[in-house]
């Protein structure tokens, strides 16, 4: 069935225009004044934006981590987030140390089918051998993965030290793939965790305390360099304060290939709430990493406007209170991880764009653009254009919600955003043509999302090689000396 949205604002990460968008099956067919489709089901449009379909691109859902397993499954994942306008997300395929990494991707896969709407997935390198330098050449060439993720924290876990780092990410650069890192460093931040421990310092307030922003100014610089050196792009995930900014900042402004994303929650959430007295609420806020002081917000929307950070992000991962209370007598036992695939863009659309921050364009890119580029998606997703899948959004600038858990879609019993209101929201959400939100219910189905394939792309890393090559390393002809006795 065709469907013809009418009487929008067409907004891409381009242009802002009035147009009308016909959608024929899966795909875009037409964006242009005045369509007409005999028999299409028409949406009315007018007053709201229409948008492309949100690209969260770091999501974790049914994670197994700290023992337990996040609470939101792939279908109800996918269909809170289409309930805020999300409709893709690229998830994480996480192996346990010395488990086959394409074992795990097909693990994840798996998990994954029952998806209301598209995904993809990072592949991690929990550990270095010679099956996962093969494994990574088998997941770029026949599996459609071009990023590889990289825990710098977690320490006895999945945490990766600098050989394993330096292995992966020269693996990276010869099959085209991007690395992308959580930058923090593990070592300081298992040395911080017991002293402060030992301190008495038990409750969730220690959890900020043992990862201060140097620690992953610290990460940030050191993967960023690394990188350098390696002549590899790097990805940094949930930058979260004024030191990793600054590390990217600068290498960008020398040129580097650094792209960097911002949670949405680090945006508007500051360190207040681990002093919260109610054990619980603070705990519910415990994830890596932690929420800063209020000076870092300022910084990181100034980052996202200049555009140092190009994507906007969850890192859903849910643990119900439950699930949090595993650390009810030592803060380092609280499972890391907070909601938001739902609340992501409507906090975007208010803080950013209602307050001037970010224009509408600048919206669509922070959202789902910029992602689609970076992974390769684009301009399958990202866009609203002739052939493009019809993943669009009719955006209710308007559109009021107060956040609640009473009220979300997300299968968790609380949300970090509990009681505040967001104007502007998904009015009408579309995947690929279906229609997942309409008239503030969900009609998802378990199954229709799909697996989106991201090619590696080998040209584009050439020019970055290309660029290194003045640095090539020559050797200096001499004789030998004679042997001093
Ligand atoms: O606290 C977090 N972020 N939990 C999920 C795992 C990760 O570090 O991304
Ligand atoms: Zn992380
Ligand atoms: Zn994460």
């Amino acid at each position: 069935m065709s469907i013809l949205i009418k009487g929008g604002t067409v907004v891409t990460a381009e242009n802002e225009t009035r147009a009308d968008v016909l959608i024929e099956g899966e795909v875009v067919a037409a964006v242009g004044k005045d369509l007409s489709s005999p028999g299409a089901r028409v949406i009315d449009a007018s007053g709201a934006y229409v948008i492309p379909g949100g690209i969260d691109p770091h999501t974790h859902m049914q994670l197994p981590f700290m023992g337990t397993v996040a609470s939101e499954d792939f279908f109800t994942g996918t269909s809170a987030a289409a309930a805020g306008g999300t409709t893709t997300i690229i998830d994480f395929a996480i192996p346990n140390p010395k488990q086959s990494i394409l074992e795990a991707y097909k693990t994840w896969r798996g998990w994954a089918e029952k998806s209301a709407a598209d995904y993809s997935l990072h592949v991690a390198i929990t550990w270095w051998d010679d099956s996962v330098q093969e494994e990574m050449g088998i997941l770029c060439r026949d599996h459609g993965v071009n990023s590889f993720k990289h825990f710098m924290a977690y320490k006895n876990s999945i945490m990766c030290d600098d050989e394993i780092l330096i292995s992966s990410f020269s693996r990276a650069r010869e099959l085209g793939a991007l690395c992308t890192v959580h930058a923090e460093n593990g070592e300081l931040v298992f040395r911080l965790q017991k002293e402060i421990f030992e301190r008495g310092i038990t409750g969730p307030e220690g959890h900020p305390m043992s990862r201060p922003p140097e620690v992953e100014g610290e990460a940030a610089n050191r993967a960023i360099r690394i990188a350098e050196v390696l002549g590899v792009p790097v990805y940094l995930v949930h930058n979260s304060c004024i030191d990793a900014l600054e590390a990217i900042t600068r290498a960008r402004l020398e040129g580097q290939r650094v792209f960097a994303e911002v949670l949405a929650q680090h945006l508007v959430i500051d360190d207040s709430v681990y002093r919260d007295p109610d054990w619980n609420k603070a705990a519910h806020h415990v994830m890596s990493p932690p929420f800063r002081p209020k000076e870092h917000q300022a910084a990181l929307w100034k980052g996202l406007a200049a555009g140092m950070l190009q994507t906007t992000a969850t890192d859903h991962c849910c643990f119900c209170t439950p699930q949090k209370q595993a650390g009810l007598d030592d803060f380092r036992k609280i499972p890391n991880g907070t909601n938001g695939v739902e609340d992501r863009m409507g906090v975007l659309w208010h803080h950013g764009v209602r307050t001037g921050r970010l224009t509408p364009s600048e919206f669509v890119a922070v959202t789902s653009a910029n992602a689609a580029k970076i992974f390769n998606m684009y301009p399958k997703k990202g866009t609203i254009a002739p052939g493009s899948d019809a993943d669009v959004v009719v955006w209710d600038p308007n559109k009021s919600r107060t956040i609640s858990a009473k009220t979300h879609h997300q299968k968790i019993d609380f949300n970090i955003y509990e009681g505040m209101t967001m104007l502007g929201n998904a009015a009408v959400t579309l995947s690929r043509g279906k229609v997942l939100w309409e008239k503030d219910q969900l009609m998802t189905e378990k199954g229709h999302g799909r697996y989106v394939n991201r090619p590696c792309f080998a040209p584009f890393w050439d020019a970055q090689k290309l660029r290194n090559a003045g640095a090539a390393p020559t050797r200096v002809e001499r004789k030998a000396p004679a042997r001093a006795t």
